[in-house]
């Protein structure tokens, strides 16, 4: 489909960023409607993009090719239940970023209509974005491309082949940031206690991070591999390793994200059921 309209049914941080991505990949904004029930978030998305944004969701259900969900979970429900007319009558492609809620549930709320599950992380907020994506089986092959098109707009995009692995891509990659987060504040907590002042090692980490990150994915090769090439034998690099894999780094990432695994299970089946 050419020039398909796209609405968004939620105005808020990850809306603006798709409609942001969009537009700079040259998406005209006369197609990108949004509705958003604040007033002034209205009209900053208007005045900031150029979009068409109303207070009523059908409005932009009314009118989408394209139909992104980017409310909170919280409201999803609600918000799919009631544009469930309007979407059964014109079958747009529904493609809902809410964080763990099941097609099975969108599915009974919406009816079975194409439907495509994106699971991005924040960093899709600076376009840096990992998004995993799952079809359920009304969605064509051009739907799909369009999909991934459009969370293209914020980052890489995957499709898993099943849709249960989303609480694994949401332990790694949804989560994930938070656990770089945790690690860069842990790096640069020591190199302040080894003398460098706090922004001098705040920088130093967030470059490395940064680069590290530049390299493992430019390069051919695997981290593991790229990691011993840093490790001379008998140099500092190894010293440092030791001390981390002695501490158990691995197992306690393993369990780490089991954890959040497991929470992601008891979080979707609390969000269908209730
Ligand atoms: N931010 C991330 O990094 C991230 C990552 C992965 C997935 N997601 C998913 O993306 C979705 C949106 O997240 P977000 O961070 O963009 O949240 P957000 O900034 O709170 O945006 C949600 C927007 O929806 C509006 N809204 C509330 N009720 C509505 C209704 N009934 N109809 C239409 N709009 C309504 C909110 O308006 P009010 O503020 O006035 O209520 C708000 O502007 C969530 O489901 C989240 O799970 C986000």
């Amino acid at each position: 489909m050419d020039n398909p309209v796209i609405g968004f049914i939620g105005g808020g941080n990850m809306a603006a960023s798709l409609i942001g991505g969009l537009i700079a990949d040259g998406v005209p904004p006369s197609r990108l409607w949004v509705a958003e029930p604040d007033a002034t978030r209205r009209k900053g998305l208007e005045a900031r993009f150029g979009v068409q944004a109303r207070e009523d969701n059908r409005a932009v259900a009314e009118v989408a090719d394209v139909l992104v969900l980017a409310v909170k979970p919280q409201v999803i429900r609600e918000v799919a239940r009631a544009l469930a007319p309007i979407v059964q009558a014109r079958r747009p492609l529904v493609i809902s970023i809410a964080a763990g809620v099941r097609e099975r549930d969108l599915e009974r709320w919406m009816g079975k209509v194409p439907l495509v599950r994106a699971m991005p992380n924040t960093p899709a907020l600076v376009q840096s974005g990992a998004t995993a994506l799952h079809a359920n089986p009304y969605v064509d092959e051009d739907q799909r491309a369009m999909a991934e098109s459009i969370l293209r707009a914020v980052g890489i995009t995957l499709w898993v082949e099943e849709e249960a692995q989303m609480d694994a891509v949401t332990a790694l990659s949804g989560s994930g940031p938070a656990y770089f987060f945790l690690v860069m504040e842990a790096m640069q907590e020591a190199g302040h206690e080894l003398g460098l002042p706090l922004e001098t090692a705040r920088i130093l980490t967030l470059q490395t991070a940064l680069g590290a990150a530049r390299m493992a994915l430019e390069s051919e090769e695997d981290v593991a591999l790229l990691r011993r090439r840093v490790t001379s034998p008998g140099g500092t690099t190894e010293q440092a390793l030791r001390v981390l894999e002695e501490g158990g780094i691995r197992t306690l990432f393993k369990k780490a994200l089991k954890a959040a695994y497991e929470r992601s299970r008891a979080l979707a089946q609390q969000l269908g059921d209730t």
